[in-house]
């Protein structure tokens, strides 16, 4: 009782709260992870508060100091964070006015209210680089196996059916190109959290005459001009998650695109596909069945996108109906703003480490790739050539391969006479259609898997920036 009164229980109250209400209510089980931000943020609005003529130098030196020696203390592990003071806020300005009673002035103009929301997006900011430079990490992973693998070729599948023959490096650029808009989707978030909501107070600003834009600049809120960047409305700043509900978002759409990915590792792993080996350090046994190598990596690169989702749907309900401005509910953002971003790191992180450790059966790619059948609409593309309609062309090639499917021959298998039996207009050179590196190269519009263009993209991506 006597610790809250410091910082949080005023006057009006004759006591503390209920012991199962503090438990009830409390956040600093996962807000402390705020401190650094929390400690930062405090730095910056002593600073302006001298600035302001509202603290004297001494003050300012004293408060900054005493902030310090809290910061290395927590660095340290020696720091004492008490459920009774509620939140990660209130635990260190406690610890600062115990040890620098003029600690007490840091608190001016300011509420938790636009503290929180100024540390959150000072959170924010650093994991969207950290999390920006590992997708970079992960594209650049998937660019050199396709660069090492550069001639294996693999079936592309539509409905989980064969379709055509692509280079396996096209397949792997697919998904450097989600990771490509994930990362410009990150780097767009970042301008609109990049926007300081200090200066908001509780709900509706201060009388006093701070000065907000010398915080943003302290702290780095300003636009490419360096021209500070504040946020313009108080009674939004205090109550507007769309920062972290954003965040999610792009963090929920990349989880979904590791999924994708985890799911073709999943099956390319399997017996069945036998594309390729991941390594034993990347792969389980089974504790009954001796044979068994599992991809429980892959199968949680995908299973961990659930909660990523149900993270982003977390929030966007919990903003749902609420009345401006802030609301205790909003103290349920952080967990699940936290878990994205430690579970998104995770799956990025051990994705890239995966591929890096995982084989490519080049034979068993080449085999599956081989099958003429994938070859059956070059033939239509011939046929188009030689000037029929492509409706026409698709049925006659279709009788074509009901003819091998009856004969029990693969496609290439078929003498000419065959061939013209269902189209007079093939023609010898038909069969050369059937050649898997001919069909590849001849793939060279932009997007396409051919030889030249596929080339073309991995030495594009090869460039990528920072
Ligand atoms: N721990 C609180 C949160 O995360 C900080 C703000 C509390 N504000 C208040 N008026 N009780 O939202």
């Amino acid at each position: 009782m006597k610790k809250t009164s410091v910082v949080s229980r005023s006057g009006r109250f004759s006591g503390g709260p209920a012991v199962n209400v503090a438990q009830f209510t409390e956040s600093i089980s996962f807000d402390w992870r705020l401190w650094r931000h929390d400690i930062l943020g405090s730095i910056a609005h002593a600073t302006m508060l001298q600035k302001a003529g509202l603290l004297s130098r001494n003050d300012l030196r004293a408060i900054v100091r005493g902030l310090e020696v809290i910061g290395r203390k927590i660095e340290t592990g020696k720091f004492h964070w008490d459920p009774e003071l509620e939140d990660v806020h209130m635990n260190i300005e406690a610890a600062l006015t115990r040890s620098v009673p003029t600690g007490a002035k840091l608190h001016t103009g300011r509420s938790r209210n636009d503290q929180v929301a100024l540390d959150m997006r000072l959170w924010l900011r650093d994991e969207i680089a950290a999390l920006s430079s590992e997708v970079r990490s992960l594209q650049r992973v998937l660019v050199s196996l396709g660069q090492r693998e550069i001639a294996v070729v693999i079936p592309g599948y539509t409905h989980l059916q064969r379709a055509q023959p692509v280079y396996l490096a096209h397949h792997l650029l697919a998904y450097v190109e989600m990771l490509e808009r994930d990362y410009q989707r990150l780097q767009e978030s970042f301008a609109r959290t990049n926007v300081c909501p200090l200066g908001s107070g509780a709900i509706a600003g201060s009388t006093l005459p701070l000065r907000r834009e010398v915080v943003a600049k302290l702290l780095g809120f300003v636009d490419a001009q360096g021209r500070p960047r504040l946020t313009r409305n108080s009674m939004d700043a205090v109550s507007d998650r769309d920062f972290a509900i954003e965040f999610c978002s792009i963090a929920a759409l990349l989880a979904i695109h590791l999924s994708r990915l985890g799911e073709d590792l999943v099956l390319w792993a399997s017996t069945e596909f036998g594309f390729i080996k991941i390594a034993d350090a990347y792969t389980t046994g089974s504790s009954l069945m001796p044979q068994k190598r599992n991809p429980d990596v892959a199968e949680l690169m995908r299973g961990k996108s659930g909660r990523v989702v149900g993270n982003l749907v977390s929030l966007l309900t919990l903003l749902k109906g609420l009345p401006l401005t802030y609301n205790r509910d909003l103290q349920e953002d952080k967990e699940r703003l936290f878990d994205t971003v430690d579970t998104v790191r995770a799956t990025v992180r051990i994705s890239a480490a995966m591929l890096q450790h995982t084989k490519i059966n080049r034979k068993t790619c080449l085999a599956a790739a081989s099958d003429p059948a994938l070859l059956a609409t070059d033939l239509a593309d011939y046929l188009v050539r030689k000037g029929m309609p492509f409706r026409q062309a698709h049925h006659r090639v279709g009788l074509l391969v009901a003819l091998a499917e009856r004969t029990g021959k693969p496609l290439n298998q078929l003498s000419l006479a065959e061939f013209q039996s269902t189209e007079k207009r093939f023609a010898k050179d038909a069969l050369k259609v059937l050649n898997l590196h001919r069909a590849l190269a001849q793939r060279g519009i932009p997007g396409a898997p051919g030889t030249s263009q596929v080339r073309k993209q991995l030495a594009r991506w090869k460039q990528l920036p920072d």
